[in-house]
């Protein structure tokens, strides 16, 4: 009964791109895994007045899809939720943020209808029309006061580190001490990337007791294993526990990666109109997933191994950086390349065989694949694109480099 005929396995084909969707954020609760105390704590800051949020982490490994989960939540309560959400971007300042926001929350003003048997009509007004063209935090705390008396009030700034004007920052610092000092019932949420609430936010500690702060990790094995799953069931089908360990391995906690196996993966044992998708699938799907990844992580890749030696390590030794122990914000030290690197060549090659490719990874001849920072009795590095690393380790599966 494992055989899927050929119109169910057209039908199956196209429905994967919608449960696996590397190049979307998740926006319906069944697709959307894990992620429970990260809810719970930002449930928590909306719940409570006077509280806000902040939401920061690596790119890509889920703040949009929580954000537009808690919208989904907050939606299906009882009481009325007002939500206005900006996508930030390098040219916006304080007035353009906010006059995005209020942008798509109305005033709602009941009309009688003039003259004999016309209607009652419902006039909307944008709140950000009532907004001045030039916006001050207190302009802010006045609105928000207000809309708070109808309804639950959630202002999302996703995409926050890209702002690039500083006193943006400190002006919306201002907004939320004021808000929180006034007892405003209504919540900001910050989101962006960042490895610190010190990157994403100047001057904090102003507001530190007014806002939740909500670092988000990489998912754990289990999470990324709840999204291979609960996409494959959504299709009838099932994953053997070969093929689901080893691209739960190579994901490295990013659902981005996993989005991606998953979606070629399942089309792979599709096309041989297999249920249950095995581990030779998963292999012809990681490698059309290498062929699928973002465009700028496969030139940068080339572009970081190219020599005109046809004999040279540069390969070997971005492997082994894509091996290398690292911290908890993803930093390795040099030594920490030799382990991996004996690995791949066969050979124990010391520092200073390794030294100079180590350097030119992080220079703009290579595309600074790799940036360094310390000085130079401890430096460390770290791979500039968090999708870098899988991307070099599924290569050196498909080279045979790694077994
Ligand atoms: N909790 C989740 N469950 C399932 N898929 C997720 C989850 N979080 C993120 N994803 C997927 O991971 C990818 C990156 O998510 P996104 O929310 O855009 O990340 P970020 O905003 O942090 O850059 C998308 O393909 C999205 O569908
Ligand atoms: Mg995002």
């Amino acid at each position: 009964m494992d055989a899927i005929s050929q119109q169910e396995a057209e039908l199956k084909w196209m429905e994967a791109g919608n449960v696996f969707t590397p190049g979307s954020p998740v926006s319906t609760r069944d697709l959307f895994a894990g992620r429970r105390d990260q809810l719970q704590e930002i449930m928590g800051a909306i719940s409570q007045r006077g509280y806000h949020a902040v939401l920061y982490g690596e790119r890509g490994v889920g703040k949009t899809s929580l954000s537009n989960i808690l919208v989904t939540i907050l939606g299906a309560m009882p009481q009325a939720s007002l939500i206005g959400r900006v996508n930030c971007d390098a040219g916006d300042t304080f007035s353009s943020i906010w006059h995005k926001a209020l942008r798509d929350i109305s005033f709602t003003n009941p009309q009688r209808g003039i003259g004999f048997n016309a209607a009652d009509t419902v006039a909307h007004t944008p709140v950000s029309a009532t907004l001045p063209t030039v916006v001050q935090p207190d302009d802010i705390r006045r609105t928000l006061s207000d809309l708070s008396r109808h309804a639950r009030v959630l202002i999302i700034l996703d995409e926050y580190d890209r702002i690039v004007d500083r006193q943006v920052a400190t002006l919306v610092s201002d907004t939320i001490k004021a808000l929180s000092d006034f007892g405003v019932d209504a919540t900001v949420l910050i989101i962006g990337v960042a490895d610190t609430i010190d990157d994403l936010i100047e001057g904090h500690q102003s507001i530190e007791r007014a806002v939740v702060q909500i670092p988000m990790p990489r998912m754990s094995d289990e999470e990324i294993a709840e999204i291979l799953d609960t996409g494959v069931s959504k299709l009838g089908m099932q994953m053997d526990g070969g093929a689901r360990a080893h691209l739960v391995h190579l994901t490295q906690g990013l659902p981005y990666v996993a989005h991606l196996l998953g979606l070629h993966t399942t089309r792979v044992a599709l096309q041989g109109h297999a249920r249950t998708i095995t581990r030779s699938h998963a292999d012809q799907g990681i490698q059309r997933s290498l062929e699928q990844w973002q465009q700028s992580i496969r030139t940068a890749y080339v572009d970081a191994i190219r020599s005109p030696q046809p004999v040279n390590l540069f390969k070997e030794v971005l492997l082994a950086c894509a091996l290398a122990e690292t911290d908890e914000l993803g930093y390795f030290s040099a030594s920490s390349i030799r382990a991996p690197l004996k690995q791949i060549t066969g050979r124990l090659l010391d520092i200073p065989s390794f030294a100079r490719h180590l350097k030119e990874f992080s220079t703009e001849g290579r595309g600074g694949i790799i940036e360094r920072v310390g000085t130079a009795r401890k430096l460390r590095y770290r791979f500039t694109s968090p999708l870098m690393r899988p991307y070099i380790i599924m290569r050196g599966y498909d080279d045979g480099l790694l077994k």
